[in-house]
């Protein structure tokens, strides 16, 4: 019996699925089709894979091809699933064509024609409206933010808002935009949805502005820094039906949602303390740096640390002292000790001062250690006394990782959802009512 096997996501099931696959049955008597595993897809940066696991499954069974299915799980899987099950002929599309010779070793290569003018992408694409987002602000961030769109289904950056009006039309330029604005009025009618991407300070007006105007709202950490203005705004965005949601990267990244549930598992045993450290040194004259704008480590690294405390532990916090090195009026260093009721934490922050830049979380059967930096979560290990018992995760962190939260901000939109498990109102508000305490240097001593 001669054994053929091929792969795929086979998404939306389509015409090009089902043409390969009697392609490939016809090559052979027996067809064993890999369908890939959620996580691997999203390991593999597929981000937008609309079925489920056995969504696809069912499709590809009822095409009629298969007679055996299996799932892809891991790099390499193909050959040994090619040893395992005696394969005799690898059948791949040709859009593949010379990606897979190193399977020659091992069995036959057929490259199949493809099917033109149909893919999983372009229905995808089809089916879901194409949301407008504008930016406010045209700094670091937002031209991370442009790249990052471009793998996320759903969205367009058409323009740009930036008071100084040639810094908006470098900015439109550098990346292709539709429009660019110095004047918020003309640039709010063009967008169905705003990243607030500018200087701290303004972020409370600019999302308080696009939410009267009717328009969804993701806006960079720090959201904003007082506890009120948040609930204030959340407030808002519940009575409009919009979306508003706080851009803090690490809560929607694979590696650290699952870290989190790892830990809310009990895996070991009660979390007691968690130690968060963030550091990225500033040495040249930068905003960070300047006290009229809001600068230093607690308005910069707070929110990234707080939510993973607040993840962890709860919003039930009992008591906040911080210990800050100051610098011309900006905290270069700060260290903040955040007690909840059954459990001791710290955040350690630093833009003059160098830290490790990692996250301990200890329990009452093990700890959890990420190394820096933890909040581009794609590693950490689970320890235990019994070293035997030791485990180590690794995920993939995509690119710069905002594109995990702009998805979920689209899928938001998508689904009318007002708020996110990844990070809740509340945690959200919990994070700015923090701030405000050391803004209002509330438990602030100078070392
Ligand atoms: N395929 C094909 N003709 C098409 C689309 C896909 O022959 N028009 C083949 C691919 O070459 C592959 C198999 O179908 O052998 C499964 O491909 P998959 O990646 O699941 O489908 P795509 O439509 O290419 O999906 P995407 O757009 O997500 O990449």
């Amino acid at each position: 019996m001669k054994k053929v096997i091929t792969y795929g996501t086979y998404d939306l099931l389509h015409q090009g699925h089902i043409n390969l696959l009697r392609r490939a049955k016809e090559l052979g008597d027996y067809l064993i089709v890999g369908v890939t595993s959620d996580s691997f897809d999203r390991g593999r940066g597929k981000l937008n894979v609309r079925n489920n696991v056995l969504e696809r499954v069912e499709a590809v069974k009822a095409t009629g091809y298969a007679d055996q299915i299996v799932i892809e799980d891991y790099v390499g899987q193909k050959i040994d699933d090619i040893q395992k099950y005696d394969v005799d002929v690898f059948a791949i599309g040709s859009d593949w064509e010379g990606q897979f010779d190193y399977l020659n070793e091992y069995c036959q290569v057929v490259y199949l024609p493809r099917t033109e003018g149909i893919s999983s992408t372009m229905l995808r694409k089809e089916s879901q409206n194409v949301f407008r987002v504008g930016i406010i602000g045209s700094g670091r961030i937002a031209k991370r933010f442009i790249p990052e769109s471009k793998v996320v289904n759903g969205i367009e950056v058409v323009s740009v808002l930036n008071p100084d009006l040639r810094e908006a039309k470098a900015f439109q330029q550098q990346f292709d935009l539709l429009e660019a604005h110095s004047d918020f009025a003309n640039f709010i009618k063009g967008v169905d949805a705003v990243y607030v991407a500018s200087p701290h300070l303004t972020h409370y007006d600019y999302a308080k502005r696009s939410l009267y105007a009717d328009k969804h709202v993701l806006c960079e950490i720090p959201f904003v820094l007082k506890g009120e203005e948040a609930k204030e705004l959340y407030d808002l965005a519940e009575q409009r039906g919009l979306v508003l949601l706080e851009a803090c990267k690490t809560a929607h990244c694979p590696g650290f949602m699952h870290l989190v549930t790892l830990v809310k598992s009990g895996v070991i045993g009660d979390v007691v303390d968690v130690k968060a450290s963030l550091s990225k040194m500033v040495t040249i004259p930068m905003r960070e740096l300047d006290v009229a704008q809001a600068g230093g480590c607690i308005t910069e690294h707070a929110p990234l640390t707080l939510m993973a405390l607040i993840k962890l532990l709860g919003r039930d916090i009992t008591d906040v002292n911080f210990h800050s090195r100051m610098q011309n009026g900006v905290d270069v260093f700060t260290k903040g000790i955040i007690n909840f009721p059954h459990a001791t934490s710290s955040i350690t922050l630093g833009i003059g001062v160098k830290t490790e830049g990692n996250l301990v979380i200890s329990g009452t059967k093990g700890y959890v250690y990420v190394p820096a930096p933890w909040w581009l979560t794609d590693y950490f290990e689970v320890r235990y006394e019994d070293q035997t018992k030791n485990k180590k995760f690794f995920y993939s962190y995509d690119g710069d990782g905002l594109r995990y939260e702009i998805q979920e901000f689209i899928s938001m939109i998508v689904n009318h959802r007002m708020s996110s498990y990844r990070l809740r109102r509340r945690e959200s508000i919990t994070i700015a009512e923090v701030i405000e305490k050391y803004r209002n240097k509330e438990n602030v001593t100078e070392i």
